[in-house]
């Protein structure tokens, strides 16, 4: 069963799905979106990942379908899948003559991308992945607003490609001081002292729905989590250190390439027993979410 793409009111084979070359998506990155998974057939946090759809939308004064249009076209997607999803909501601004001008648009677009669930290799999450810590700053407050989930990803995609360079399974972005922000689509965790630590958002970072749900399932099982300042040689201290997102969930980091090409230590180099409970009790809210 391949994957499947909601378009112009149907469902498809996503090979047949055609979007427009005067799309503002494809001339401009002028689009938001979102990723989700399915537990169990539905689409896990959809509320969540919807709500955080409009305000990405708002915020780029951009119009959306309905809320129920979407969520149809969602299940539809899904449904025609017809297997656990990994899904993907887009909507761009339309299309239109050649131009920034946003009024040239004519009306959103909306498409929805479901393909069978293809989870990380087991043995990331047994072993714990590397980090390396990337030129390519955080969009700057007053520049593109790292909450907008655009189409707009080059930042995201140079730090993921300088991190795999350097061997490192995915890329850890600062913001323009040298402060810790974000993965080039991940949230981070530190484990210090028995209590998990975040970047907080005025750092500029997009809020992950995994994050906050990590931080509630961690408060249920007793761990503290607090949203502070962190830098990049706090990893190299931290007893443990995790990241999130909505497909990977919580995945175990065990060492950090700063200066040194073969990196740094975390810990005792094995994911930790935090992290391991924290995962657990977010994979439960998850299942039902
Ligand atoms: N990315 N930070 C960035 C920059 C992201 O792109 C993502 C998600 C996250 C984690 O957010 P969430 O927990 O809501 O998935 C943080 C998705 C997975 C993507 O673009 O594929």
């Amino acid at each position: 069963m391949g994957a499947k793409v909601w378009i112009d009111g149907g469902v498809i084979d996503a090979a047949a799905a055609r979007v427009p070359v005067f799309d503002r998506g494809f001339l401009y990155g002028d689009s938001v979106y979102e990723v989700l998974r399915t537990f169990g057939g539905r689409p896990c946090f959809l509320d969540e990942h919807l709500e955080r759809l409009a305000g990405s939308a708002a915020r780029l004064q951009m119009a959306l379908p309905e809320r129920a249009a979407i969520v149809r076209a969602t299940l539809d997607a899904i449904g025609a899948v017809g297997v656990e999803c990994y899904v993907r909501i887009v909507v761009t601004r339309g299309s239109g003559p050649i131009g920034l001008d946003p009024s040239l648009a004519d009306e959103p677009r909306l498409v929805v991308l479901a393909q069978p669930l293809v989870l990380p290799d087991e043995a990331l999450y047994r072993d714990g992945v590397a980090l390396a810590i990337v030129g390519a700053r955080r969009n700057a407050p007053g520049t593109l607003d790292p909450q907008v989930k655009s189409g707009n990803y080059l930042n995201s995609v140079l730090a993921i490609s300088e991190a795999r360079r350097k061997g490192a399974y995915e890329a850890l972005m600062c913001d323009t001081v040298g402060r810790l922000a974000e993965g080039s689509s991940s949230n981070l965790f530190a484990v210090r002292a028995g209590r998990l630590a975040t970047p907080p958002l005025s750092v500029g970072l997009l809020e992950g729905i995994t994050r906050r749900h990590v931080m509630a399932a961690a408060r249920r099982i007793g761990v503290s989590a607090d949203e502070v300042q962190l830098w990049p040689l706090d990893l190299v201290h931290a007893d443990e250190v995790f990241i999130t997102s909505s497909v990977r969930g919580v995945m175990p980091v065990v060492r950090v390439v700063l200066d040194r090409p073969e990196g740094e230590t975390i810990g005792d180099g094995h994911p930790g027993p935090i992290t391991r409970r924290v995962a657990d009790a977010y994979l439960d809210a998850a299942r039902v979410g």
